[in-house]
């Protein structure tokens, strides 16, 4: 497959992470996981006892820490000053407060010239590369030959982020993870900085009635179809 950049956007639960992970494998494309690029900010802000709803401290903190993403799609890993924190930033603290700090200019300003730099590096060595996050088609890479937006029912959401959660090992239940999930859609899609939104030309994709395989499967032929 030609080395191109594959934009994944979506609302959570709405399958997009496995799903991207999988037809990176399976493409031999690299990965890049924006939504954790987002997370590790906000723990490095909890970390330093940051109050995140405090928009013009987390701005002026925003370049602070030093982010290592890794983009290997079967091992995607992530540190912060060193510190691995792939499984810290999926925990509920974190999620909880992810929404306030990714919506501050000066931290999504960073972060999308990074995810930039790591794009055109791995295009630049050949190497084709999935990226999946909120705004991948319409501000990081606006020029992707392959764009799909990820949606699904509220309820098919909410029980998928609930075993996501329950695979942490944190407790969680359907309503709650229902209400979190609509608190997180409604500050996502309002924020005045690229909020959550489908790119014009992407390809809307409801995987409600689809399991993973399906949903990769919808994925691919997209692909085949494009290129
Ligand atoms: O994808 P994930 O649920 O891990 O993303 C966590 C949060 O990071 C989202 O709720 C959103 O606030 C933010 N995010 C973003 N832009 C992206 C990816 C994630 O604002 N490209």
């Amino acid at each position: 497959t030609a080395p191109i950049v594959l934009a994944m956007d979506g609302p959570s639960g709405s399958g997009k992470s496995s799903v991207s992970r999988e037809v990176a494998a399976t493409l031999g494309f690299r990965y890049l996981d924006t939504g954790a690029m987002y997370r590790a900010i906000t723990w490095w802000m909890l970390r330093e006892g940051v109050d995140v709803d405090d928009a013009e401290t987390v701005g002026a903190l925003a370049g602070k820490p030093e982010l290592l993403i890794g983009t290997d799609p079967t091992a995607p890993t992530i540190s912060v000053d060193g510190t691995d924190v792939s499984a810290p930033i999926r925990g509920r603290e974190v999620t909880g407060a992810v929404s306030a700090v990714s919506a501050v200019p000066a931290v999504r300003a960073r972060l999308v010239a990074m995810q930039q730099q790591i794009i055109a590096g791995t295009l630049e060595q050949g190497q084709g590369i999935v990226v999946e996050g909120r705004d991948i088609g319409t501000v990081v890479a606006p020029e992707a030959p392959v764009k799909m937006f990820l949606t699904a029912s509220a309820d098919a959401r909410a029980s998928r982020r609930t075993r996501e959660v329950l695979d942490t090992g944190e407790n969680a239940t359907v309503s709650e993870m229902h209400a979190d999930m609509a608190r997180r859609d409604r500050l996502d899609s309002s924020r005045a900085a690229s909020p959550l939104t489908q790119a014009p030309d992407a390809v809307l994709l409801d995987t409600t009635p689809l399991d993973k395989d399906g949903v990769v499967a919808a994925v691919l032929e997209q692909v085949r179809r494009t290129l």
